[in-house]
Formats: structure tokens, sequence, C-alpha cells
């Protein structure tokens, strides 16, 4: 079994003439926490949206736990193990929370076909028991997503990374709606996960999180990947001035 979880080849997407993603090469290894990091408009999400099949890119190639992989759709991605909390929430506006949480994975008490009945009560039972951990105060858990603030609904969309084992875990800005209580359980629950050896893409603009949680920054400016930087071989400093353009990783000379 190869040590590589996910790896990217030319990764590209153009909407029109804006180049919001240009040849990534990236690698994630199995067990990795890695922060993707870039100013407003790097290409980051644009990054995630190619690898979860929620675009089609323009061109380039993914492999994903030992295969190539061309996902039609973010459905697919998940069957195949990537569980991603997306920066624009993929939550399902009409739907409470438990049938959020189990979207596509429902629990049934029985299941014939079109007599199969939800097992609403164990949907919910674990629906608290996920909730728990993301210290996140939904005051009724029947309410639909539509009617929740934005930290509300992004702890849910949290709450289901950690709720099923998954591949690989991608959260775009998980806490950038939160305050400090939630951010702080959020930040828990991925040093979690990487004690359970889930492998994780974190992208964040805040530079105290990422040094604290992850092993590897791998910096996006104007659509290219210009550092892949090791943690403990860096400093924040370092990392703004790849950010800004101020300096450049030899290995991507001419990049940017
Ligand atoms: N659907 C789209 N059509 C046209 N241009 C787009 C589209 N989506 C993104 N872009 C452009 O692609 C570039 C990259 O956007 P992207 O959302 O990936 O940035 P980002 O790094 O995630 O930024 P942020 O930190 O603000 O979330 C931007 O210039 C953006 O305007
Ligand atoms: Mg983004």
């Amino acid at each position: 079994m190869s040590d590589v979880i996910l790896r990217t080849e030319g990764l590209t997407k153009h909407y029109g003439g804006v180049h919001a993603l240009q040849d990534a090469n990236f690698e994630l290894r199995r067990g990795e926490h890695v922060a993707i990091m870039g100013d407003n408009g790097a290409g980051k999400s644009t990054f995630v949206r190619q690898i979860t099949g929620v675009e089609q890119r323009t061109s380039g190639r993914i492999w994903f736990d030992g295969r190539e992989v061309d996902f039609a759709g973010p459905l697919e991605a998940r069957e195949a193990g990537i569980e991603t909390v997306f920066q624009n929430l993929a939550l399902a506006d009409d739907l409470d929370v438990p049938s959020n949480l189990f979207l596509g994975r429902e629990k049934f008490w029985l299941r014939l076909g079109p007599f199969s009945i939800l097992d609403r009560k164990a949907m919910r039972a674990a629906t608290e028991a996920a909730l728990k951990r993301t210290a996140v105060k939904i005051p009724n858990l029947s309410n639909t997503i539509r009617n929740m603030s934005g930290g509300q609904r992004q702890c849910v969309a949290i709450a289901r990374t950690a709720t099923f084992a998954s591949k690989l875990i991608i959260m775009d800005e998980p806490t950038a709606a939160l305050g400090v209580q939630e951010t702080a359980q959020v930040e828990n629950i991925i040093r979690q996960l990487k004690a359970n050896g889930e492998p994780l893409i974190l992208i964040s603009h805040n530079m105290r999180q990422v040094f604290d949680l992850v092993d590897r920054i791998v910096v996006f400016r104007r659509g290219r990947i210009v550092a892949n930087l090791n943690k403990a071989e860096t400093s924040g400093e370092d990392v703004v001035s790849y950010i800004t353009g101020a300096k450049t990783a030899p290995e991507y000379e001419g990049a940017a």
C-alpha cells in the first residue's frame, strides 16, 4: 500500500480567462495534516472543488488511495472516503440537523425498498453525541438548517467529519465563522483526527492555528503552489513572505 493518500499532477482550473488554479502538484501522506494558506482568491477553494468533484477540472490528474480518480460529483468523492467541510457549506437547507449529519448514510430501522423506515431515534442520539464534541449549542435539532446561524451550520458540518471514519478530511476555513470556544473545540477535533491517523487538509488564514495543528504548510499564490514548507523548519514571517510574493521558494522559481 502506498504511503501517499492523495496526489495531484498538473491540476488546473480556468474559469474563462481566469486562471484560478494552474499546474498544482500536491501530495499528502497517510496520517499527515497539511495546511493550505494563501491570500483571498489564491485558488485554495478552487483546488478543493477539483479534488472533490464539485467541479470538473480543465486539466491534470488526481490519484486517491492508490488509484486514479475522476469524481463526477461530491457524493462520489464522499463515497470514496473524502469528507469535506466546504467554505460555502454543502448542507441541505430543508433538512434538520440529524438528516444533514447522516445525509447519504441514513440509519434504517427497517430496510425493505419503498417500505424502509428511518431509525430517527438512533440518528438523533448519534447527532447529540457528535455535536457535544463541537461545543456548539443548537437549541432545536429538529429545526431545518435554513434557520441556523453561519457558525451553527459550520459546526454541524464539522461534527459530520468527526462522526464517520474517512480516508481523507478536507476543511476549508472551518473556524472562520466560529466563536472562541467553538474554535477551540474544532481544534480539539482536529487533534483527535491526527491521533486517529486520519489525514487532513486544512485551509486557514489563521497562522497561530496552522502552526498549532499541522505538519506541513503549502502556500498558494495567484493560482499556483509557491511553497511547500515543513512546519518545523519555517516561521510565520516566512510563510507571510511566500503568501505576499516577497519570497519565492527556489523549487518554484518562475511559478508565480
Ligand atoms: N465560479 C467561478 N467563476 C469565475 N471565477 C471564479 C469562480 N470561482 C472562483 N473564481 C476565481 O478564481 C480565483 C480563486 O478563487 P478561490 O475561491 O479558489 O480563492 P480562495 O483562495 O479560496 O480565496 P478565499 O481565501 O477568499 O476563500 C479568484 O480569482 C476567483 O475570483
Ligand atoms: Mg476559499
